[in-house]
């Protein structure tokens, strides 16, 4: 198959893509480097992403960056994770904000260090006028969590029954469009606790690909794998629907 290094024109696109940025580590080690290389690495993909999403004219990007479960991790590497995350934050982000681009927090940030938590509500607050496309940073997340929470936050409301309308109010974002396709690398496949509830009806695509080596062409070949699916929302397709209907 002949790979693209551009969108073809009139194809269907996502609104909102989510990416589970899984690999770093065993890139690293397939490059006999320490996995701190292999997350430096991975947030320089993750920076061209961010780029070719908004040249994709794709509204929505939501980066699976920390899980809650990754705490699991030795502190080494969770500290060398935050220090990249700040560092990244004062240079990089900033050139990411000037390019037009909101930035989103979704995750207990309130419970990550100090410095991490101040440049999260700093990139937050910088960025908030932007309106070509939204990243959202999944850090210290938890899918079961944030529906956990937003049960507790209705439940101080003092209501008594809970409806599929308040949780979605109640999420730590509304207002923003369920994802339509969920990307993974790294050949694994599963959700590891990324968007339980919103991404009942997206589209999944796994490759092998470890993230540090994601590229353009791959991107584009997901897109255009995401492009030929029949989303049906349990509905059967109209052309499926004229001879069988009575
Ligand atoms: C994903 O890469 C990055 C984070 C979870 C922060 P991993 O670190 O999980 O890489 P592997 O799965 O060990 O290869
Ligand atoms: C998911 O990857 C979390 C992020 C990409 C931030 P993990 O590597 O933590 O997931 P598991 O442990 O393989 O399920
Ligand atoms: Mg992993």
């Amino acid at each position: 198959m002949e790979i693209s290094n551009e969108i073809p024109d009139g194809i269907n696109l996502p609104t909102h893509i989510g990416i589970i940025m899984d690999g770093n580590g065993r890139w690293a080690t397939k490059n006999n480097k320490d996995r701190s290389y292999g997350h430096e690495q991975g947030a320089v993909v993750a920076e061209k992403v961010i780029e070719w999403t908004k040249e994709f004219n794709v509204k929505y990007l939501t980066l699976y960056t920390f899980s809650e479960e990754n705490w699991k991790r030795p502190k080494e590497e969770i500290d060398f994770l935050f220090e990249l995350f700040v560092g990244y934050f004062q240079v990089n982000f900033k050139k990411i904000i000037d390019n037009g681009v909101k930035i989103e927090f979704i995750g207990r940030i309130d419970k990550l260090p100090d410095e991490v938590f101040k440049s999260c509500i700093e990139i937050r607050e910088m960025s908030s006028q932007n309106k070509d496309l939204t990243v959202i940073l999944a850090l210290n997340y938890s899918g079961r969590q944030e529906i956990v929470d937003a049960v507790n936050k209705i439940l101080n409301q003092s209501k008594e029954q809970v409806s599929i309308e308040d949780i979605n109010e109640n999420l730590y974002l509304s207002n923003v469009p369920y994802p339509d396709l969920i990307i993974r690398t790294a050949g694994e496949k599963r959700l590891s606790n990324f968007l339980l509830w919103q991404s009942a009806y997206a589209e999944l695509y796994f490759t092998d690909v470890l993230w540090p080596d994601f590229s353009r062409e791959e991107y584009i070949k997901a897109l255009l794998d995401y492009s030929k699916r029949e989303r049906k929302f349990g509905a059967i397709p109209i052309q499926a629907n004229i001879n069988q209907v009575e």
